[in-house]
């Protein structure tokens, strides 16, 4: 389906209400497989903003002070309201961002298990009793909520970035204003909707459509906020990092990726094959995590490019919502223009296509498909060993020993993922020590999980999400001394 997605709201949640912008203005959404516009979404200003930074503000004395369990029991309504629509939240998803409807559909699944993970940790959040020297004090280390935060999330994964963020982050009793990314606010607001059939209270949950400047400045000069999460590119985490610097704002910035994966002699070459499609190209390979630059060792790496270029050849390319595709269109005409930038220049340094390497026209559909593409003679001197590509290129080199692999997977500024596949246990944990990286893929092509601490190093960002990790980074230590008298 997909062609007439069903949109149940296109206003923005402030406080309960659904509303517009005061300015009257919109932006359209529209589908980037087709360019159809699907819907015109309020462009929230400044005044809106700040509207909800107060109904979260005002919201949250009484969602912190409602009981964990009965908090967590709201979160889990939420997920099973994603559960239960999940054919038409992947639907809309699909319109809206172009990916696969198989890729919706484990999204909005994966999505929900965030909500569901933070419901079971959230009543399980504790503190300290620390044993103290002193025999008349007792040390408390009590986890509160922070407070109200700004969560701002990209276009690659419309629904699973907000849910892997709220979620927390209510179970830790914290209310929220979410702004999703310009390309894939109809998701979000779909989700907003259910969050109050699930019976969120008004004002814990806000969702705006705005243009990403106007909103970073407000939230980031409001000193209500005192948490912002934000995924999406190195260079604006970079610029809300020097934002929030006045207002001391707590931080969590998952940003760009550049993985390396890395196949030795010893791997299970079905193993690697199947991990590398599926690591590189699920979303077309617009994944921060994905992998964007190959090692192969010289005594596998005939056998294992011959396998990696059928397996490539098979993938099948077109609109999201036609059966068995599995490569969609790339975001917008920028995306396509960078793909194919990394492509001509390394051509230009000696690379050369195995597969695919141009833009495929597709009848009646948007010039914004490009072929999933094989490529090998990567050197460093490449964008595409530089940059994050977010496209679907595999870009190869040929190493000959351990530490050459290492060293040329750790050459990059970036450190959120890295791949590898061994069968050598001692190789295994070896090569996992040495990445510089914060999520390790050892044999695995797909780490991605609620359970899992996720999140980068170096120019990848800090902080974690998923499983208990998460709930660290919605609240604060507050430390209490107890001084008792020995005897009254
Ligand atoms: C991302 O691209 O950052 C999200 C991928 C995931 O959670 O698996």
């Amino acid at each position: 389906m997909a062609t007439n997605p069903e949109i149940t709201t296109t206003k923005c949640l402030v406080n309960g209400n659904w509303v517009t912008a005061a300015s009257g203005r919109t932006f359209p959404v529209t589908d980037p497989a087709t360019d159809e516009h699907l819907a015109d979404v309020p462009d929230m200003g400044e005044g809106e903003t700040r509207d909800a930074i107060t109904a979260a503000h005002d919201a949250f004395p009484e969602w912190r002070s409602t009981p964990a369990p009965a908090r967590a029991g709201l979160v889990a309504n939420l997920a099973n309201l994603m559960r239960r629509d999940e054919d038409r939240l992947a639907a809309l998803m699909t319109a809206e961002q172009g990916k696969p409807l198989a890729e919706s559909l484990g999204e909005i699944r994966y999505a929900a298990s965030f909500f569901e993970e933070a419901a079971r940790q959230g009543p399980s959040l504790t503190g300290d009793i620390v044993p103290a020297s002193n025999p008349d004090q007792r040390i408390l280390a009590l986890r509160q909520p922070v407070g109200v935060c700004a969560i701002i999330t990209p276009w690659n994964f419309p629904a699973a970035m907000i849910t892997r963020k709220l979620g927390p982050a209510l179970a830790c009793g914290c209310t929220a204003i979410i702004k999703p990314a310009h390309a894939t606010p109809l998701s979000a607001l779909a989700i907003a909707r259910l969050a109050i059939e699930a019976g969120l209270p008004p004002g814990t949950v806000n969702v705006l459509t705005a243009d990403a400047e106007t909103f970073s400045n407000t939230v980031l000069a409001d000193e209500r906020v005192r948490k912002l999460s934000f995924t999406g590119s190195t260079k604006v985490g970079q610029i809300l990092m020097r934002g929030a610097a006045d207002n001391l704002l707590r931080l969590s910035l998952e940003l760009g990726g550049h993985a390396p994966f890395i196949v030795f002699d010893d791997a299970d070459l079905d193993a690697a094959i199947e991990g590398a499609v599926a690591c590189k190209f699920r979303n077309a390979g617009q994944t921060c995590i994905c992998a964007n630059r190959f090692f192969v060792q010289s005594g596998i790496y005939e056998a294992f490019m011959d396998r990696l270029a059928r397996k490539i050849e098979a993938l099948k390319i077109g609109r999201g919502s036609d059966d068995g595709v599995t490569i969609g269109p790339l975001i917008n005409d920028d995306a396509v223009h960078k793909v194919e930038d990394h492509v001509a220049d390394a051509l230009d340094k000696g690379g050369k296509v195995l597969v695919g390497g141009e833009r495929v026209k597709l009848e009646g559909l948007a010039d914004r498909f490009y072929a999933p593409t094989l490529l090998e003679g990567m050197t460093p001197d490449m964008k595409l060993f530089r940059e994050e590509t977010f496209g679907p290129v595999a870009p190869v080199m040929k190493f000959d020993d351990e530490d050459e692999a290492v060293a040329l997977a750790n050459d990059s500024e970036f450190g959120l993922a890295a791949y590898f596949y061994t069968n050598n246990a001692s190789r295994l944990t070896r090569v996992a020590e040495a990445l510089d990286y914060g999520i390790v893929g050892a044999n695995d092509g797909g780490p991605s999980a609620a359970q899992a601490p996720f999140g980068g190093v170096k120019h990848s960002g800090f902080g974690r999400e998923g499983g208990s990790y998460a709930m660290h980074e919605y609240t604060d230590i507050k430390y209490v001394s107890v001084k008792i008298k020995p005897t009254d």
